[in-house]
């Protein structure tokens, strides 16, 4: 236990500790941290989370190893679905919905929250989005993820830091 020798005092054994505490964080949100991100790539990394499930690859292998989501590499959804699907979420899935509004009215798939009973989607753990936003991080995973092939291999992780939002 060299720490808790009597030659370390208290504060700088706290300072110790922290440090460290910072180190595991700064290495687990990586991606998010290493550079400011903007615009689309902000609202997958941060505000939407979106790379706990969808990863940071966009291959569905999701950042929390306990999650996972769609493969955006092999999406064949247009812009217009996708901002469909983000804003309602799917039913009987683990994917959010993100507009706040949603099941409030039909708005989605023609359902209210009692149509869609135990189906209903989860909210999301991060925040509601705004459309702008919604519509922003769309256009970044049609960008970024979709019809780019599988992920090299040796690449899957770690990942690559997003490339500088516009
Ligand atoms: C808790 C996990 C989770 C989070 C967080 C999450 N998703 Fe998903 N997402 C999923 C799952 C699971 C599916 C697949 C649903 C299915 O089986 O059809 C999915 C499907 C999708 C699809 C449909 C893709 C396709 O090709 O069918 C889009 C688009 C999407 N997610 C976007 C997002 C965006 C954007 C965010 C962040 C704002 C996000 N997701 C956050 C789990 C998640």
């Amino acid at each position: 236990m060299p720490l808790s020798g009597r030659h370390i005092s208290k504060s700088a054994q706290a300072g110790i500790i922290f440090a460290v505490g910072m180190l595991g964080l700064g290495l687990t949100s990586w991606p998010a941290t290493a550079q400011q991100l903007s615009g689309g790539a902000r609202i997958y990394f941060e505000k939407g989370g979106c790379n706990q499930c969808h990863g940071t690859n966009g291959d569905g292998v999701g950042d929390d190893a306990r999650e996972h989501g769609a493969n955006f590499r092999e999406s064949a959804l247009d812009k217009e679905t996708m901002v469909m699907i983000i804003s309602c979420g799917v039913p009987g899935t683990n994917m959010p919905y993100f507009e706040k509004f949603s099941y409030t009215d039909d708005r989605c798939y023609g359902m209210t929250a009692a149509d869609a009973g135990t189906d209903k989607p989860q909210a999301p753990i991060t925040t509601f989005l705004a459309k702008r936003d919604i519509s922003a991080v769309a256009d970044y995973i049609l960008e970024t993820f979709v019809g780019q092939g599988p992920v090299a291999p040796g690449a899957e992780k770690p990942a690559q830091p997003p490339p500088a939002a516009h």
